[in-house]
Formats: structure tokens, sequence, C-alpha cells
């Protein structure tokens, strides 16, 4: 057969592949934009060539027919590919295995990032003899760059997917626990307000240890519906400000030493904590970061039983501040990472509450931020918040905690309550704080003896059957606007944003409620008449 005949079939071959978009054994790769043919012969001469592969592979083949194969790859081909080895060793092989296929992808020495493929096929006369090798080369770099966009595209889709997956099901927990928190919050008023009155006049020590310890389980679990309703809260109430989180997470960091430094001195390891702080303005509600954080370091702490360190650091980006920290801890699983946030998801037995990182969620989303965790079992963890940054902004003070304020005033009270256990209880806190209290157990009760008599100051619980706290306000304030009313309710502080705007009530109180807090509200309450 003469070297023409051979051109002739791979030519044929060529062309079939190009025009066949299903050839059976290979197909041109999409995105290719340009190809070159090498026709080589059984004795390793390179019998055809064309412009295109000295354009793909930028460099002159121009005078390379009739040469040998090996040597034009030592002298010319190899350098271009990054892997020059692999490359020279694949031709001798095919110069070893003539019959074989190879179909393989080459990167592009030098700083472009091009890829080449390459088609290496055993050229056939009619009577299955081999005579000889075609080497397709394609630049398939641009199909490259769209894989990878693909690749990255699919990616964000499926962490959108994850984050959609994991609000829903937060989501549908929360609507679950915030039922669950409304019941509790009734149950736990009554049961706080009785074991404080009975702390009130019991002198026996005995009996008074026993109340002391009920006041604090109830408390207790006080704090556990508290925060389950701050996670299932979906809008921010309480005002936003320009605070830096340098600050923030210096201040929880000296806070929280006395938990890191008992624990470990008494067990005899050692915790270092370590806080860099770089500026980090946020706009954000500043006791709620400092819960967030307390509930991260914490976590941090706990799991490093035998010691280790931590890492606190702040910063900004364009958009977000933030704050890290990070520990060398026990770190996570996939798994438990997955679950984090799930609320009352512990690995801690009944140590732990599966709370801390479900609040911090709720907070920092209602925030328009974000939580990012970074674990590696046995490797510690990282946990990362970021919070909307405030730009120009003068920072705000930390607000001074309200001082609560004993009074000597007394009152004459209204008190209004379905439920007649939980009025039961407030009318008697009330009246230990020295007030005079009348109790109603419906809207339209409350309305008929406030028109009757005089009031300084009137409770209404929101929920009731007839007539909504709401519209108990209301309608007191369109008899008598001076009366101070005060909004009681079992669904912690959250309410309906439109209705507490232009509000009609003074003030809320959220279930249960605490004899302290109880006198000081109505301190400032009554302080606000003195005012007028
Ligand atoms: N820094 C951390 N290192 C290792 N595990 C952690 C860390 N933070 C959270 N976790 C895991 O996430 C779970 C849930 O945390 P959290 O919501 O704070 O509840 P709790 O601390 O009460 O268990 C923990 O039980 C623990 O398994
Ligand atoms: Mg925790």
């Amino acid at each position: 057969m003469s070297l023409d005949d051979t051109i002739q079939i791979a030519n044929t071959l060529i062309h079939d592949i190009e025009a066949s978009s299903e050839a059976p054994s290979f197909q041109l790769p999409p995105g290719a934009s340009l190809r070159g043919v090498l026709v080589i012969d059984t004795d390793q001469r390179i019998i055809s060539t064309d412009a295109n592969l000295s354009k793909i592979l930028g460099v002159d083949l121009e005078n390379i027919l009739g040469l040998d194969h090996g040597q034009v790859v030592k002298d010319h081909l190899k350098h271009r590919f990054k892997d020059t080895d692999a490359y020279e060793s694949s031709c001798n092989w095919l110069k070893d295995h003539p019959e074989e296929v190879l179909d393989d992808a080459l990167e592009v020495s030098g700083p472009e990032n091009r890829v080449v493929h390459r088609y290496s096929a055993p050229l056939y006369n009619a009577d299955r003899n081999c005579i000889g090798r075609v080497e397709i080369y394609s630049d398939i770099t641009r199909r490259r760059e769209l894989e990878a966009a693909v690749s990255q595209a699919y990616k964000e889709l499926r962490e959108a997917q994850e984050q959609l997956v994991q609000s829903e099901k937060l989501r549908a927990i929360g609507e679950i626990a915030s039922g669950v928190a409304h019941d509790f919050n009734n149950t736990l008023g009554i049961i706080l307000g009785n074991i404080q009155l009975l702390l009130r006049v019991q002198k026996d020590d005995f009996a008074r240890a026993k109340l002391e310890a009920a006041e604090k389980a109830a408390l207790d679990a006080a704090e556990t519906v508290r925060r389950i309703r701050e996670f299932t809260k979906t809008t921010l109430q309480e005002p936003k400000s320009a605070l830096d989180l340098a600050c923030v997470a210096s201040e929880v960091v000296e806070m929280m030493k006395p938990t890191w430094e008992n624990t470990s001195h008494a067990r005899g390891y050692s915790i270092e904590v370590n806080v860099e702080t770089d500026h980090a303005p946020a706009m954000a509600n500043a006791p709620e970061i400092r819960e967030v954080l307390t509930n991260v370091l914490l976590n941090a702490v706990q799991s490093m039983p035998d010691g280790g360190s931590i890492n606190v650091r702040t910063g900004c980006s364009d958009d977000f501040s933030w704050v890290r920290v990070a520990d060398t801890g026990v770190g996570m699983s996939d798994d438990v990472c997955s679950r984090i946030f799930d609320p009352f998801f512990t690995t801690k037995g009944v140590e732990g509450t599966g709370l801390g990182m479900s609040v911090a969620y709720g907070i920092i989303k209602r925030h328009g931020g974000k939580i990012a965790v970074d674990s590696e079992l046995g490797n510690g963890s990282i946990v990362t918040i970021y919070l909307p940054k405030a730009d120009g902004l003068e920072l705000a003070d930390t607000p001074e905690p309200v001082r609560e304020q004993e009074s000597d005033l007394r009152a004459k009270i209204l008190v209004v309550d379905d439920e007649e256990m939980f009025a039961d209880v407030l009318v008697e806190m009330l009246s230990e704080c020295g007030h005079a209290v009348c109790v109603a157990r419906s809207g339209p009760e409350a309305l008929e003896q406030f028109r009757e008599d005089q009031f300084d100051l009137v409770f209404t619980d929101l929920g009731m059957p007839e007539m909504s706290g709401w519209q108990v306000a209301r309608e007191i304030k369109g008899i008598q606007p001076e009366t101070p009313v005060v909004l009681l309710t079992g669904w912690g502080t959250v309410l309906d944003e439109n209705e507490l705007e232009g509000s009609v009530v003074d003030m809320v109180l959220s279930k249960p409620v605490r004899l302290e807090d109880l006198s000081s509200v109505v301190s400032e309450a009554l302080g606000r008449i003195a005012e007028r």
C-alpha cells in the first residue's frame, strides 16, 4: 500500500468522524475549536500532518514529514505539555502497542492554561492489517471552562437546595415548638408565681431550700422555653444599632473567663483563649449577638475535655463583618455537622439542651447574616458568624442595663386573664407587692369593671376567647387614655410587628413572670403616669 493510500484512509476516517455525531468509538469533544491531525506509519515515520496541529500546539511542524515520530516528540512536541515525561512515555507505549486506542486530555505548559485532547487510533487496510496510526489533537480549553462553570453552578444549586431544606425543616420544628412554648409559659407562670409567693412567707429553712430548688428548676425551664421562642422568631423586633464585633467578642470572652478557668483548673488541664480583634462594625442587636457568641464559645470549651486552645477573631470584608471562633476540640463528623442547627440535637446527653446553635441560627438569620461551620472529626471546629456591615456609622455605646426600681407606690390594678390559675397567682403576686387588685375573667367583664371603677393600671392576657388582649387595651384606652395597659403573653416577646406599631399597650410582659419583674413593671407604669 502506498503512502497516498494510507493518507487517503486516514482522511476518510477523519472525515467520517467529523461527519458523524455518533461515531462509535470516538466523538469529537464538544466545544473543541481546533483539530489537528498527525498520521504515522508502522515504521514510526510521520506521513501526514496539518497546519492546525502547529496552531494547537504552538510549534512549527512544517518540516516534520518523513521524520521519525519518536524524534519529533523529543524535539518538538513533548515540551509543549505540562507533564513532558508522561507525554513521551505514552507515545512510547503506543509505539510498542500499535493496535491500542488512546483517548486522553493533556495540559499545555505555559501560562495560558490550555487543555488539549488527544485521540490516537490504529489505521487498518481492507485486510485488517495495521498500517499505521492517526492522532487527532483538539483544543478543549473552552469545554473545560464550560464544564467548570457547570459544576460550579451545580454546586451552588445544591447548596441553595440544602439551605432551603434546612430552613424548611427548622421552620416546621419551630412551629411545633412555639405551640409547646406557649402552653409551657402559662404553666410555668403558675408554678413560679406560687413558689415565689410561698417563699415570701416561708421561714423554715428546709422548706425554703426545697422551694428555692423548685424555683430554680422553673426558671431554668422558662429559660429553655425562651430559647425555643428565640429560635422560632422570624422577624427582628429588637433595635439594631451599629456595634463593633471586636468589642462584643472581647466582652463575651471576658465575661465567660470564669467558665473555662473554673472547669479547667478543677480538672487539671488548661484552656487557652486568644483574642485577636480587628475593627468589625455590624448592624446588630448587642444582647442577641452576645447570646450567640456565648453559645458558640461554650460549645468550643465543651469540645475540649482535655484542654486546648480557642482563637477568637473579628474582621470585616466588603459587605460583612465577621467573628470567628476556632477551637482545637474533638471536631464533628459530617453527620453531626449537618444537624448542628436542629433544635434539640445534642451529642452531650443530659448535659446538653441542643438549643445553643439553633438559637444562634435563628438570631443570625433574623439579622440577615449567616453562620458557617467548618469542622472535621478529631481536628477542631471553626464557627464563623457573618453580619451585615455597618458603614459610616458612629458606633453606639452599649446601653446600660436598666436597673430594677423598688417602688412604694400603691396602685389599684385590674387583671384580665381567662386562665384562672394564672390570674389567681398574678393577683396574689400583685397583692404581695402592696397593690389592690381586681380580676376579670374575660374582656367584656373587664370593660364592665373598668367603667364602674377607677384603676391605675391594667394587666391583660393576650390570647383570650371573646376579646383579645389588643381589643381590651384599645377599649380601655378609648375610655381612659391615660391608664397604662400591660400586655401579658405566653408567646414570649414575639408579637406581630404591625400590632406593636402605634400600639395601644404601654408594655409587654412575657410569662412566666417573676415577682421582681412584676414589681418593676408596675413601678415603671406608674412612674410614667406621674411624669405626665
Ligand atoms: N465547637 C464544637 N465542637 C464540636 N462539636 C460541636 C461544637 N459546636 C457544636 N457542636 C455539636 O453540635 C451539637 C449541638 O450544639 P448546641 O446546639 O450548642 O447544643 P448543646 O451544646 O446543648 O449540645 C453539640 O451537641 C455538638 O455535638
Ligand atoms: Mg451548646
